[in-house]
């Protein structure tokens, strides 16, 4: 049987507004209307299986990062659960920040500091000898494309990709038992793309994590994850296999209808106006 590693029930986080219900009968000479309430993560219930990785595909603004803050204890959900492995992440939350590594694309490194530096420093803490550590870290640096020559310079000043990279080998060195990887793919070039997408699955294989992560790319949720599921404004529309989602957008004209098209088919809308809406937010 499998067994579900993560669970998320009605899981709800708001943003902005005074979150109380406007009452217009009630109101005084002089108030304002509130700002209206933003529910970045609207009432969303999944479950993850171990070792599974499972994709949150959505638009700008529709509420993944929000949610993986909400997973990783950055943030308090205003109502509803989230366990992993059996642990609150309210109530538990030190044994879940343990279980856990976020790579996102503010990842906490020591700038001045170099990718060497910066990895010691977390494999460290993490209980990896110092031996082993340093025989490592340059092993799983160059498998992710960084030269040589990087290694020991600070990294400030590497690329935002590059630096994504070393927040991905932080990862694979520290092997958490739950990743959550926030876009780890955004911004990257095709190359570098494929080099971090083959560390994710090697973070599943070898070293048995179960890993969510969040993407607007459909090509990359479609090749890399076992299920998904599909954000729009806060809450889930779909989930299943990439299969299961793409044949639910078949019709008589469109018999192999590509993850673009499914996304299409449970949004109503591409995902470049699903992204323009949010950069042209409406007047209400
Ligand atoms: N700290 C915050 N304060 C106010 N509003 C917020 C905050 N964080 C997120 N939001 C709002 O919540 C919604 C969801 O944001 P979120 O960052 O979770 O989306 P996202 O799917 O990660 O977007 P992107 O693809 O751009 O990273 C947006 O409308 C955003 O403006
Ligand atoms: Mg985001």
């Amino acid at each position: 049987m499998q067994t579900d590693a993560i669970v998320v029930e009605e899981i709800v986080k708001a943003f902005g507004g005074t979150k109380r219900r406007w009452l217009p009968g009630r109101r005084r000479a002089g108030d304002a209307r509130p700002e209206k309430t933003v529910y970045a993560v609207d009432h969303v219930s999944l479950r993850i299986r171990k070792n599974e990785i499972y994709g949150v595909l959505g638009a700008n603004g529709s509420g993944k990062s929000t949610l993986i803050r909400l997973l990783s204890t950055l943030l308090i959900p205003d109502s509803g659960r989230a366990s992993v492995f059996g642990h609150d992440v309210i109530r538990d939350e030190q044994v879940v920040k343990r279980m856990l590594n976020r790579v996102s694309v503010e990842a906490s490194f020591f700038k001045k500091l170099s990718p060497f530096e910066n990895l010691m420093y977390a494999t460290r803490l993490y209980g990896l000898s110092g031996a082993q550590a340093k025989r490592e870290i340059p092993v799983v640096l160059q498998a992710l494309g960084i030269p040589e020559d990087r290694i020991h310079r600070p990294l400030e000043q590497m690329s935002r990709g590059m630096q994504q990279k070393v927040a991905i080998a932080r990862a694979f060195l520290t092997t958490p038992v739950f990743l959550l990887l926030d876009e780890p793919t955004t911004g990257l070039d095709p190359r570098s793309k494929l080099d971090v997408q083959e560390f994710v699955l090697r973070l599943r294989n070898e070293h048995d994590a179960t890993v969510l992560l969040t993407t607007h790319d459909m090509a990359e949720a479609d090749a890399l994850c076992d299920r998904i599921a599909i954000l729009d404004r806060g809450r889930i529309v779909a989930e299943g296999t990439p299969s299961e989602l793409k044949a639910q957008a078949a019709t008589p004209e469109l018999l192999d209808p590509t993850m673009e098209d499914a996304f299409m088919h449970f949004t109503g809308k591409s995902i470049e106006e699903a992204e323009q809406e949010e950069a042209e937010p409406v007047a209400v």
